[in-house]
């Protein structure tokens, strides 16, 4: 497995999903029960698959969608945004007093928090472009400086080879651990592909995700705990709150609490401030809402018609059908046409 790591939001394994991802279960892409491969999107260079690309290209299957998504009200919305329902791996990472290689160490990693976070929080990437991320509180104690929070959402690589964005909350001290410095850290989600979301999941007030985990480390405690956190998103803030244990914690001898679960003492300081609210006037998402439910209805009625027809129609149909969901505008123009070809083959 090249490229691995099911912990993070957009490895190979996130890819593969089921005995690949951490939970282990989730639904592998949708590429992947086709048999298509990482190079199939990641075209490769001379050096192979690192040389081009992080990039990924989709026209040589999907061009008409691509075209039809280009000129639609959602152009500013990568495919991910709609394509990518859940997250795994990490949801909460934590570096106190430990041990790293058998050696007492101030900045052990206690990342195996492990659990799933659902549906993905969207917010713009660099060039003001619609993604879906995973959003999940980082802390590290024994930090002797003061840190201040950032000013707004930053981003690592401004030019954009990699749009993960974070934001530094700032150094806190909870009476352990000299202090502790927080920051939200976000990462872009690009794995897996499943079926697109529903207009209401988006078109909210706020944008609310949950995250659910269990602490699989084998530092800290012996058992294992669950817990979890929600994050909320509009137009005034991003907050990560109601953080919980939801089974007891045994702390093991030499541990702390502080060591490993520091964020029990500093649950709702992971927030900062800014818009990620999603907008459309409310006249005009009524409007593609009520246009969107009637295709969707033309489509299952063709869907049905098509099904017993030789493979021209079919093919025909799929690529109406790849249009008209991905550009309201376009699409019942073209249904009407299919629908007239129809009534002319079967005279
Ligand atoms: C259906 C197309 C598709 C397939 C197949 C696919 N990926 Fe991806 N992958 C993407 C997209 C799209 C991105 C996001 C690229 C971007 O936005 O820059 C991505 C991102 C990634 C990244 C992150 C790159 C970075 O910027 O850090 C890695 C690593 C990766 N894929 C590995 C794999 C591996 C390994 C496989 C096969 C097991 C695979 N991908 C299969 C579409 C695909
Ligand atoms: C080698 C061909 C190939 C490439 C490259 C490819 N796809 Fe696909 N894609 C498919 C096939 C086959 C399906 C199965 C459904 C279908 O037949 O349309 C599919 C399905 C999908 C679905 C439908 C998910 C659902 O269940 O509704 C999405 C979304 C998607 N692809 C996005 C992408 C994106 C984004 C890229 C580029 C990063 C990409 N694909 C690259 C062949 C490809
Ligand atoms: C605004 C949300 C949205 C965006 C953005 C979006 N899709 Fe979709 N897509 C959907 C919905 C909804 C469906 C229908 C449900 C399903 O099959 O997933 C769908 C279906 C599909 C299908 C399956 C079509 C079929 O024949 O059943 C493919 C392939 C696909 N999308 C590819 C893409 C690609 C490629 C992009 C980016 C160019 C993209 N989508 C962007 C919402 C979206
Ligand atoms: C994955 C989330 C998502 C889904 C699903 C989604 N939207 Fe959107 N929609 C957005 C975002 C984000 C924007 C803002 C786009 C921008 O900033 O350019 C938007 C914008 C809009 C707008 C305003 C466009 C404009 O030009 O003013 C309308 C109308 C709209 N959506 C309707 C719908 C309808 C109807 C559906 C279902 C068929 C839908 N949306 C599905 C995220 C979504």
């Amino acid at each position: 497995m090249c490229h691995s790591g099911a912990m993070h939001s957009r490895r190979g394994e996130t890819y593969i999903g089921g005995d690949y991802s951490i939970p282990t279960g989730m639904e592998p892409d949708v590429h992947y029960k086709k048999n298509i491969h990482c190079v199939d999107c990641h075209t490769t260079g001379e050096k192979g698959m690192g040389d081009k690309l992080r990039k990924a290209n989709c026209q040589s299957c999907h061009i008409e969608i691509e075209e039809a998504h280009a000129k639609s009200i959602h152009k500013n919305l990568d495919c991910a945004t709609c394509h990518v329902n859940e997250l795994r791996g990490y949801q909460v990472v934590i570096w106190g007093p430990g041990l790293v290689a058998g050696k007492e160490s101030p900045f052990k990693k206690y990342s195996l928090y492990y659990g799933i976070q659902s549906p993905p929080v969207l917010m713009k990437d660099q060039k003001g472009k619609w993604m879906p991320v995973k959003v999940f509180p980082h802390s590290v104690g024994n930090i002797k400086p003061e840190v201040k929070p950032s000013e707004r959402l930053m981003f690592r690589w401004p030019k954009g080879e990699a749009k993960d964005p974070y934001y530094i909350v700032g150094t806190f001290n909870i009476g352990a651990n000299d202090k502790h410095l927080l920051w939200i850290e976000i990462q872009q989600a690009s794995h897996p592909y499943g079926k697109g979301r529903s207009c209401e999941s988006c078109h909210k007030e706020k944008q609310i995700a949950t995250s659910t985990w269990e602490y699989m480390d084998d530092q800290g405690t012996e058992d294992t705990f669950k817990g979890g956190y929600k994050i909320t998103a509009d137009k005034n803030s991003l907050k990560i709150t109601d953080m919980k244990n939801t089974t007891p914690i045994k702390v093991s001898e030499g541990y702390k609490l502080e060591d490993f679960v520091s964020w029990l003492f500093l649950k709702d300081k992971w927030q900062m401030s800014g818009d990620f609210s999603i907008k459309a006037e409310k006249d005009k998402y009524k409007k593609y809402l009520m246009l969107s439910k009637s295709i969707d209805r033309e489509i299952k009625a063709l869907d049905n018609y098509t099904k017993n027809k030789d493979k021209k129609i079919q093919k025909r149909f799929k690529e109406l059908k790849g249009i008209a969901l991905h550009n309201e505008d376009m699409a019942m123009e073209l249904i009407q046409e299919f629908k007239i070809k129809k009534q002319t083959n079967q005279k």
